[in-house]
């Protein structure tokens, strides 16, 4: 038997005409059906919404949610959330977003949904896509990583298809969904060359994130938050900054690195923080191995802190990002963003029918 406060709610926004508050309440009325693992009943209920949907889906165009998968990238989330360094507001941030959704029925109960749009921006390297993946891990969700390679067409409207399928696929799935890079959402493309096109899949895209039921959590990450205009920003329940880390912080995150390794070297961790000067923290951890690889093929030749000494020089020597800032405040440009697919990919990089 459906909740009696949330069918008498449903009443008046008929009455009232309340389109918004319409959905909502059904919304809710689907997520309490299915915390009852009434899936059958829960499944009707979100079709008989996206059969209402504010997106003009045409009359048999409902599309196979298997289709859905074909802009996904699905990954098994692995790092965990005590293995990030964060800031405490993230951390803080981190253990509500967890605790909502591991306890939605109680929220639900009153009448509350678990909040379920995040926004993370912050320089490259310091952690966003891996707390993505940790809030994803946390609540054994699947992490899907939004492909826009594949996502984004060259023809008129194939992109809000695309799109459609994609969040009908999202929709009827407890998940992670991550949008990398949002800024350049919409950019990425030379072949969509109106802007009224990439208007309308913009504002597709943010209907369609409204209109997400709460067990799918959008994760959005941007290293450009200042690019993104309010009506995006206000979308967002979570918005979340990761900063480039100070010396401190990388003193202990090197700290911890090497309290791993089973021989530790002379130089105290602040000290070799100090010397790599402005460094993200996916710089630093990649230091660390570029220290490690040199002890192991040393062969017990070359000790821990030769190879430390060794490797602070090669760093001091190395060529910088064009703003030179290490934190990187670098721009998004096309050909990074195809460099990181190829290394979040993990050699899945298969090239779809948009390509
Ligand atoms: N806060 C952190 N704590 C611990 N390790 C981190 C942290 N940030 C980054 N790392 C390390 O760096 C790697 C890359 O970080 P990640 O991909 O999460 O950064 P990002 O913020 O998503 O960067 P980009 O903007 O380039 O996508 C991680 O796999 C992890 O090993
Ligand atoms: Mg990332």
């Amino acid at each position: 038997m459906a909740r009696s406060d949330l069918l008498v709610s449903l009443v008046r926004a008929a009455v009232a005409g309340d389109q918004g508050r319409i959905r909502a309440t059904a919304e809710a009325l689907a997520a309490d059906e299915r915390a009852k693992n009434h899936h059958l009943l829960a499944d009707r209920l979100q079709q008989a919404l996206s059969a209402v949907a504010l997106s003009s889906a045409p009359a048999g165009a409902a599309a196979t949610p298997a289709h859905g998968k074909e802009a996904i990238l699905e990954s098994t989330p692995r790092i965990r959330l005590d293995e990030l360094f964060l800031t405490l507001p993230v951390r803080e941030a981190a253990r509500q977003l967890v605790e909502e959704h591991a306890r939605a029925d109680v929220l639900r109960a009153h009448g509350l949904e678990p909040r379920h749009r995040v926004l993370l921006s912050g320089p490259p390297g310091n952690g966003k896509t891996s707390f993505a993946e940790a809030v994803a891990e946390a609540l054994a969700l699947p992490m899907f990583v939004v492909r826009y390679d594949v996502l984004v067409g060259s023809y008129l409207g194939e992109t809000n298809s695309r799109l459609r399928r994609l969040f009908d696929y999202v929709r009827t799935t407890p998940c992670v969904l991550f949008f990398d890079e949002f800024d350049a959402l919409g950019k990425e493309r030379g072949d969509i060359h109106e802007t009224g096109e990439i208007k309308r899949v913009v504002s597709f895209l943010l209907m369609q994130i409204d209109q997400l039921p709460s067990w799918t959590i959008v994760v959005a990450a941007t290293n450009h938050a200042e690019l993104l205009d309010r009506a995006v920003w206000r979308r967002f329940q979570l918005r979340l900054a990761f900063p480039a880390p100070g010396p401190a912080e990388i003193a202990d995150f090197l700290g911890k690195v090497m309290a791993s390794w089973p021989e530790r070297p002379r130089a105290a961790p602040a000290a070799i923080a100090r010397r790599l000067g402005a460094v993200s923290y996916a710089e630093a951890r990649d230091f660390c191995l570029d220290v490690r690889r040199r002890v192991v093929l040393g062969l017990g030749e070359v000790g821990i802190d030769a190879a430390l000494e060794a490797e602070l020089r090669t760093w001091e020597a190395r060529v910088r990002p064009e703003s030179g800032d290490g934190g990187g405040t670098r721009v998004s440009t096309p050909a990074r963003r195809a460099r990181k697919r190829e290394t979040e990919g993990k050699g899945e990089t298969s090239r779809g029918p948009g390509t």
